[in-house]
Formats: structure tokens, sequence, C-alpha cells
């Protein structure tokens, strides 16, 4: 039975007596060996470290559940966010388990669809606005300053606390930092919380590495890379459709401390690494997700040579968040068939 974050890593997250201790099943999540894309790559160990498997099908949960825990230690009822649609639905469930009031606002027609069934199933308030990500958490950061509202984003320091722990998880699988770390990048408090983490498993001795950190943006939705706010962020990948960070200085710390770097990935790369991570993985993201993989694919293109590095891929969330999208990028092999034993073996075995 798994105990969840804030049992298994207790000691390394600012937890007291007052602290309740809950779970809802968060972390201790795959890190999957790759067999097929490995040999594309060509690198030493390649790995992917599915954060589809939390709860709510994302790593959100991981950060929520201390969140939520800190906001009852300090006696508040009522949590909000601003979210893509992820940090809704972890907010909303934890909510629900914990018997809080819980407001999310999200951007008009911009969230996928599985991330808002969520929302509505665990009975969130949800406050739909006819603007983007980062207007939603300018509102949602006014709310909690002016009202004893919690504010669940990452911007709240007990999320990125809670997150570090996928770090955590990685050391303890593979008994070694990699190499290479890629990641999605949109808010950018996980690439953040992941430095953070794997900084503190280095400094208490249970690494003698770090990582070098590649953290990938959509092209559309790419501040940290050009270095300028984006108004009107675009991309297949609506979790990281994001114009103006919040943890924008946290994530280029991340970046130069660990000597990596910071760049897009197109739609069209996004979307190929999708396809080949469900069809040669066997791992099923959302878009989004996928932005990490895409990212190792253009390096290798452009003639980065990996032989011997281990490499960690972080996928983010799970893929049936957004199933228009599978449906609408997938190349579907299935045809419509008699209703009769022989017409279905004679298509299907020859
Ligand atoms: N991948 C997924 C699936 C996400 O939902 C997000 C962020 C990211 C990557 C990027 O992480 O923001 O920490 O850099 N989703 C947020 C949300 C913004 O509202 O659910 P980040």
């Amino acid at each position: 039975m798994p105990q969840g974050v804030l049992t298994s890593y207790k000691q390394f997250l600012p937890i007291n007596e007052n602290t309740p201790i809950f779970s809802l099943g968060e972390g201790q999540t795959p890190l999957i060996k790759s067999r097929n894309i490995v040999k594309i790559i060509g690198c030493r160990e390649l790995y992917f470290k599915f954060e589809g498997c939390n709860p709510t099908g994302s790593f959100k949960d991981r950060g929520m559940v201390l969140a939520v825990a800190k906001a009852l230690e300090k006696g508040v009822t009522n949590i909000v966010c601003a979210s893509t649609g992820n940090t809704s639905a972890s907010a909303a469930a934890y909510g629900a388990y914990l018997g809080l009031k819980t407001t999310i606002i999200v951007p008009q027609g911009k969230v996928a669809s599985g991330k808002l069934a969520q929302a509505i199933a665990y009975g969130a308030h949800i406050a739909v606005i006819k603007g983007n990500f980062d207007s939603a958490l300018s509102i949602a950061r006014e709310l909690s300053s002016k009202h004893p509202i919690e504010l669940v984003n990452s911007i709240n320091p007990n999320r990125i606390e809670g997150q570090k722990t996928a770090a955590f998880e990685i050391v303890d699988d593979i008994k070694r930092a990699p190499e290479l770390l890629f990641i999605p990048v949109g808010n950018a408090g996980n690439i953040s919380a992941y430095w953070k983490g794997f900084k503190e498993y280095f400094e208490l001795g249970f690494s003698k590495e770090l990582p070098e950190f590649h953290g990938y943006q959509a092209a559309g939705a790419s501040p940290l890379v050009t270095g300028k706010v984006v108004e009107n962020p675009e991309t297949i990948a609506s979790a990281i459709r994001i114009g103006n960070p919040a943890s924008w200085e946290n994530a280029i710390k991340a970046r130069d401390e660990s000597g990596g770097l910071i760049q897009s990935v197109t739609d069209e790369e996004i979307i190929s690494a999708y396809q080949l991570l469900a069809s040669n993985e066997g791992i099923f993201c959302e878009p989004a997700s996928a932005a990490s993989l895409a990212g190792l694919i253009l390096e290798k293109k452009n003639g980065s040579d990996f032989h011997d590095k281990t490499i960690v891929c972080i996928v983010t969330g799970n893929g049936l968040k957004d199933p228009e999208n599978a449906i609408k990028i997938s190349p579907a092999s299935y045809g419509e068939y008699q209703n009769d034993y022989e017409s279905v073996e004679k298509v299907l075995v020859n």
C-alpha cells in the first residue's frame, strides 16, 4: 500500500506535530526503463518518470497534498488556484477529501476535457474566465491576498516542497542522479522543485552527482527561451500554454546552476514524441508531457552524443486527461466489420 508523500519523505518536508498527515496515494510513481526509444537516442540508459500514475493523473498531487496539509494546519478551510487544468483537478480532489471549499479559476475553452471532468466530479467551484492562465493566476493571487483563502498554485512554497520528492524517488530508484534530466516547463514550478530535490539529496550525500537540466517549453509559449513575456501563448500542449511563468527566476536558476538549458519544441515535435511514447513504450501521456522527450529527440537530431549518459525524461501527466487530442492526433488502425467471426478473421489474420 502506498504511504504517500507526507509519510515517505516526512523528514525532508516542513512537517511538524500539528501537520495533518493523509494521502490519496500520491508519489511512488514508476520510473519506466525505455526498451525502444533508447535505441533511437543511443544513450546508456533512458527512463521515463511517469507522473501520470498519481491519483489525479499528474505530478501536481505531490505538492498539493502538502499545500493542503499546511492550509489545514493553519485552520484555513478555503483553497483557490488558477490552472490550465491539472492543478485544479488535484486541488479539487484533495479539497473533496478534506472537506474544503475549493475554487478553481480556469481559462475558457483552454482546459482539456478530462481535467474539467475531474474538477466537476470532485465538486469544486469552477470559475471560467474569458482570459488566459496568466490572468487567472493574477485573480487567484488577489483573492487569496484579500481573503482567508489559501493559494495552492506553485508559488505556494509547500507545492514546491512536495514536488521535490519526485527527484528523491529517482535517486532512490536508480541509486544515483542521472546525467541529464529532461522536463516540460510551463509555470516553471516543477523544474524549480526538481532542482531543489536533487540538490538536497546531493547535499545529504544520497547522490554523488547532480543532473544537468534540459527544460522544454512549447514554441508558441516559450517566454523563458526568448526572455520576453508572451501575451497570447498558443500550443496544442494546453497544460503549458503560459506566457508569464510565476517561477521565472527559479527556472533560470535551475538551468544555470545545473549547467543546462531551456529551449523550445514545436507542436509538431511534441505530437511526434507523444505518439512515439505511446506506440513504442506503452506510455500514454498528455501532449505537454511529451515536451521532454521531444526535446531529447531534437537534441539527438542536432547531433548530440548521449552514448555514455543516463537520461530521465519527466512525463508529467496522463493521456486520459486529453482524450480529444488523443483521438485527433494518433493514427488509429481500426475498421468496422460485419458482426460475425469470419469477416473479422479474414481482415485481421493474413
Ligand atoms: N505538464 C503538465 C501535464 C502540466 O499540467 C504542467 C503545468 C506542466 C507540465 C508544467 O509544469 O507549470 O510547474 O512548469 N500545469 C499547471 C496547471 C500550470 O495549472 O495544471 P510547471
